[in-house]
């Protein structure tokens, strides 16, 4: 499978990322295709709702790091959302993201298939960020692959000593059979 996994927080090196590289690792070495976008080093602004993608073949009208990822989406076959817990919910940062995947809502989506991997300070923080990923996958026809939720992230590199990193690494390598 081409993989495209999408990190939404802005700490450079934190626990989302370490959690993305580790699901990357994970599944390249069970076959799959994975890009990483780590949104800490990207520009993406928010949707302007502009719809001059509904008459544009999808393409966005702002031009910022969202056209290559764009790219990337349009080849991949599932989408992989990596976020910390900000406020009970996921980071402005991956709804950006998201919001701006209404440039495909038009033209349609080649992704088939969605997970989130979701890290935060405390337990049981994690219902809007399932509810929306639900929402959103049954909207979109998507299936959800997998859930991974990291709770207990007090800092900055926290999750190199939790054993749900070996959950990412089962997760990512579950994947084989369902390509
Ligand atoms: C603005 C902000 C809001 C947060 N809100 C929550 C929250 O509602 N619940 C929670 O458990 N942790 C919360 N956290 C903690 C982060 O989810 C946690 O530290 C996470 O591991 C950060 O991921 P990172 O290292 O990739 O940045 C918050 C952190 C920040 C900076």
């Amino acid at each position: 499978m081409n993989i495209l996994v999408i990190t939404g927080s802005p700490r450079k090196g934190g626990n989302t990322e370490i959690m993305a590289d580790v699901f990357a690792q994970a599944a390249r070495t069970a076959g799959h295709t994975v890009i990483i976008k780590n949104l800490s080093q990207l520009k993406v602004a928010p949707c302007i709702a502009c719809q001059y993608c509904f008459t544009h073949d999808g393409e966005c009208v702002q031009k910022d790091d969202m056209n290559s990822i764009l790219k990337d989406l349009d080849t991949a076959d599932m989408l992989v959302l990596a976020s910390p817990i900000y406020w009970f919910d996921i980071s402005a940062q991956t709804k950006c993201f998201i919001d701006r995947m209404y440039a495909f809502g038009r033209k349609g989506f080649h992704i088939q298939s969605i997970a989130m991997l979701l890290n935060s300070g405390a337990d049981n923080v994690y219902a809007a960020a399932e509810a929306q990923l639900k929402a959103i996958s049954s909207y979109l026809k998507w299936e959800i692959k997998g859930i991974i939720k990291a709770p207990n992230m007090t800092e900055k590199g926290s999750i190199q000593n939790s054993p749900d990193l070996q959950k990412v690494r089962d997760f990512a390598v579950s994947l084989k059979e369902s390509v």
